[in-house]
């Protein structure tokens, strides 16, 4: 006997869920760039591959990914230098991941940019949708990655979790150190929306984003912008704040602090 679960997610992600609207059928996953050197937050091994409670933040941002049904393969970007000690650290986890999970690593680039294209040319022919999600993001909500997916397979090209901003924001003329910067423009705050990971694509638009828009210093730092300037519609969802990103040192205290409160909650 079959029995029916119209809001469980798809027992068989390599197929449209039951009920959705009209995609191409095809598979979705999620290219997790890695490469990055972490400056931002001080000396130490590249960001990705610190720990926080112990387990390495690439590997939290890898179970992110693996716990959406949608996804079936993901795609980590590693440093260059650190392609065979991220395969390891796969290896090791694997008793935490998914078992219908696919797995790959590839070196990365030297910007972001660079690395998500690295990631988009290993992509077997059957994925139709992409997520694109930072690495220093090991947090967001299953429920985040979900809505994206959702998004996208009901045929919009280009999908970014945002959430409202906290601060006002002014753009200024950027001065050299500390020499006071002249404001130019306060915009609407109700208006801005500060943009999160992961960002989901029909695989067709993001593969011609990259191959239109030129890499220039230190390349895009958001892939949505890139489909932006192609012309194409981009959508946002709501974020979440445990999405935030890992950039400075407090923010480590913050996603430790997070990771805190789950086990107490659940004992994840
Ligand atoms: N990233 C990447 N390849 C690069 C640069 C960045 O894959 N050449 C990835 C990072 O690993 C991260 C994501 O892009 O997961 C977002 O970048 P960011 O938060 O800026 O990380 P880093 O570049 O590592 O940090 P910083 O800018 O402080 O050096
Ligand atoms: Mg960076």
């Amino acid at each position: 006997m079959t029995v029916e679960h119209p809001s469980a997610p798809a027992e068989h992600p390599s197929e449209s869920p039951p009920g959705s609207p009209s995609q191409a059928p095809g598979r979705t996953a999620a290219v997790i760039p890695a490469a990055g050197r972490g400056v931002r937050l001080g000396p130490g091994a590249p960001k990705a591959l610190r720990t926080l409670n112990g387990t390495p933040m690439l590997v939290h941002a890898v179970r992110a990914m693996a716990a959406s049904r949608y996804v079936s393969l993901v795609v980590v970007v590693a440093p260059s230098d650190g392609e065979t000690e991220v395969k390891g650290m796969l290896d090791e986890y694997e008793h935490a991941l998914p078992e219908r999970t696919e797995f790959l690593v590839v070196p990365g680039g030297d910007t972001r940019q660079e690395s998500v294209k690295r990631g988009l040319d290993a992509l077997p022919d059957d994925i139709t949708a992409v997520l694109v999600h930072d690495a220093a993001r090991p947090l967001v909500p299953v429920d985040t990655v979900d809505a994206v997916v959702e998004a996208v397979r009901a045929g919009a090209p280009a999908v970014v979790p945002a959430l409202p901003l906290a601060d006002t924001v002014k753009q200024v003329e950027p001065q050299p150190g500390g020499v006071p910067e002249p404001v130019v423009a306060t915009p609407e705050r109700a208006l801005l929306r500060a943009v999160q990971t992961p960002q989901g694509f029909e695989r067709a638009t993001l593969v011609r984003a990259h191959e239109t828009v030129p890499a220039t210093g230190e390349g895009a730092t958001d892939c949505a912008g890139m489909v932006e300037r192609l012309g194409q519609p981009v959508v946002v969802v709501p974020g979440h704040e445990e999405a935030f990103k890992v950039t400075r040192p407090l923010d480590l205290v913050l996603a430790e602090a997070v990771l805190a409160r789950r086990r107490a909650n659940d004992g994840f």
